[in-house]
């Protein structure tokens, strides 16, 4: 398990233009860099973590990082995030995507706004990685583009925190 944290925590002196983001990383993701390299590419966890730390830093966002092999230590730490007020989740569920009703329960019943990440395309691979458990509760699916996916997703969070009015709703569009 590692938890990892920039921004507002980490650079005390940095001013925090968004809410925190938090990047989770479901099991066997730590293995990420000898992992079936021709599904999961080269990257190890910690790149693809220092990536999007350095992407949060420079847009003044925090962004936390958490990869766990268990199921309950993923649900806790979603319990965590909605304590801790996070505005904004990326998950890789990993294994998980296509079993656990406990993990989809827990980000429903926090009611934090989600995109689902997977560095492999699941739609091209084995029948039982095509159903996911996330994505109809998902802000958005990305699937298929390598680490690269996880940083089109926390660009995205950060739009939307950033469109967000301080009282934590979205802005809306003017009526004409
Ligand atoms: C994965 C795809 C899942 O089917 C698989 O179990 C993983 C990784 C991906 O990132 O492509 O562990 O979520």
């Amino acid at each position: 398990m590692t938890t990892k944290r920039t921004g507002r925590s980490a650079a005390k002196s940095a001013p925090s233009l968004h809410p925190p983001v938090l990047v989770l990383h479901g099991p066997n993701l730590n293995l990420l860099g000898s992992r079936e390299p021709k599904h999961y590419g080269l990257a190890t966890l910690d790149d693809i973590n220092r990536a999007l730390m350095s992407r949060g830093e420079t847009a003044g966002a925090q962004v936390e990082t958490f990869q766990h092999n268990h199921e309950g230590g993923l649900i806790d730490r979603v319990h965590q995030a909605a304590r801790d007020r996070v505005d904004f989740i990326v998950i890789n569920p990993a294994g998980y995507t296509h079993s656990s009703i406990a993990l989809r329960d827990a980000l429903a019943a926090t009611a934090i706004p989600f995109i689902e990440v997977h560095l492999s395309n699941i739609y091209a691979r084995e029948t039982f990685r095509h159903h996911s458990y996330f994505s109809d509760l998902a802000v958005g699916v990305v699937s298929g583009l390598g680490a690269h996916g996880y940083e089109l997703a926390l660009e995205y969070a950060m739009r939307h925190l950033q469109n967000r009015t301080p009282h934590g709703s979205q802005k809306t569009e003017k009526a004409h």
